[in-house]
């Protein structure tokens, strides 16, 4: 047997990300909450994680601590901070600041994510992001926030997946939206973009050494039939509108949609690292029946690795050439990977899948491109927004019912790789020898 470590550069952040409705619990003062209730999720948030109001955060600290992370991406819940439009509520921020602090007594670096999907009941029933009101409404939100928690995290994130929260919302109908359309999604995006700008002009003037940027999920495509003119065609539009509007806007201060151009000059260069989601790789093709998805259409590969509920496909060079195109597009940028996982109750393929995708992110490394640290979605089981608890990305299970959290092979595998600062053949031989000749062919 082969032995050999691919290591990784000192000071390599490992950690796992979360986003505060899909852990806290009880957040009944937000949209999403509102629409578990109309009976769009499958199955309600109700307690999550009980990071809220049973302080199950400080466990799921210490486990993550006690596994050898070094870094947490967590969110904080804009309908806590301010519940209503002339209120703020102290306590939730003195509570966000307790556990900040619980991160960094634990040695972790603490990773805060503005917006993840949530916004406020009262700014939903104006219709959220559709209105430019938004953007200084959101500029308030952040500079308060901000403020409070400034002396424990210095690594901001102004808002998770524009693009996915446009497009679940107003186009597939996943996420709740007011007035649904594709012209919608891109003022969306666009009052996003508009609002990430100025967040960033706020944070640096707040913080001078604040590192300020956005996540985004990025996702390499692929025609299906690689000879069909129109399977090519539909894979471009998708790629473009999927991947291209937001980092198009930041480049240039343009932002290009398919539908048309957005001049948003104060939006470029408003990143001090690019925050890369990566979970699969799309096959794209044209359906005449999907005319909401601009008569395209996408799926996985017919003999591909699939997870439980085939939502992701382990497709592990899909990292690498997302991180190669970051690399390329934005030249010594500082790339942090700010998700990646796999949803898998039984843990039949993630161990495979973090192996594979850690060994993505060293090639990357290695090529020195500057990827500064890695993100696992996530610690514990959560709740997954539309799929609701249908999907189990938890290094650690979750047991809904009593709370209780019971380890994963993974969440084992991951504290190797987290403690070692490497990946090595005896963790892959141990852990899922299966891709063990992938890994280190001989
Ligand atoms: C991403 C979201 C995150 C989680 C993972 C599985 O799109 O940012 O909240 O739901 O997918």
């Amino acid at each position: 047997m082969p032995q050999a470590t691919y290591h990784f550069p000192r000071g390599f952040l490992w950690g796992t990300a979360t986003a505060a409705h899909q852990v806290e619990g009880n957040n009944t003062n937000n949209q999403w909450w509102k629409w578990e209730q109309e009976g769009h999720t499958n199955g309600k948030s109700g307690l999550a994680c009980d990071w809220w109001g049973g302080g199950r955060w400080r466990e799921d600290f210490d486990r993550a601590a006690e596994a050898g992370q070094n870094a947490h991406r967590l969110s904080v819940e804009w309908s806590r901070i301010q519940p209503e439009p002339d209120r703020w509520d102290e306590d939730a921020l003195e509570r966000y600041r307790v556990m900040l602090r619980g991160l960094k007594e634990r040695g972790m670096t603490p990773m805060v994510t503005l917006h993840h999907f949530s916004d406020p009941l009262w700014l939903y029933e104006k219709c959220g992001w559709e209105a430019e009101e938004v953007i200084l409404l959101f500029e308030k939100f952040v500079r308060k926030t901000v403020d409070a928690l400034k002396e424990y995290c210095t690594l901001w994130c102004t808002i998770n997946e524009p693009n996915v929260y446009a497009l679940s919302g107003y186009v597939t109908g996943d996420f709740p939206a007011c007035n649904p359309g594709l012209k919608m999604a891109m003022q969306v995006m666009a009052h996003m973009l508009r609002a990430h700008a100025v967040a960033y002009r706020a944070i640096h003037e707040i913080q001078r050494e604040a590192r300020v940027s956005y996540a985004y999920q990025y996702r390499p495509m692929v025609p299906k039939r690689s000879w069909s003119p129109l399977d090519r065609l539909m894979r471009n539009l998708r790629y473009d509108s999927l991947n291209m509007v937001f980092p198009s806007g930041i480049s240039t201060g343009v932002m290009k949609t398919p539908i048309g151009k957005y001049q948003i000059p104060e939006a470029k260069g408003t990143q001090d690292y690019f925050g890369l989601n990566y979970y699969s790789v799309d096959t794209v093709w044209f359906d005449l029946r999907n005319r909401k998805a601009l008569f395209t259409a996408s799926g996985y590969p017919e003999d591909a690795d699939l997870s439980d509920t085939r939502f992701i496909a382990n497709l592990p060079e899909g990292l690498f050439h997302s991180i190669k195109w970051i690399a390329k597009t934005y030249p010594n940028l500082p790339i942090l990977i700010t998700e990646n996982g796999v949803e898998d109750a039984d843990d039949h393929i993630r161990p495979r899948y973090l192996a594979q995708h850690v060994h993505q992110v060293w090639r990357a490394v290695n090529f020195n491109w500057p990827v500064k640290g890695y993100f696992y979605w996530t610690l514990v089981d959560n709740f997954e927004w539309e799929r609701g608890w249908t999907q189990r990305f938890g290094l650690w299970a979750l047991d809904m019912e009593t709370q209780a959290r019971t380890k994963r092979p993974s969440a084992d595998l991951y504290a190797e790789i987290c403690k070692e600062n490497a990946l090595s053949s005896e963790m892959v031989q141990k852990y899922c020898p299966e891709v063990m000749d992938k890994l280190f062919p001989v």
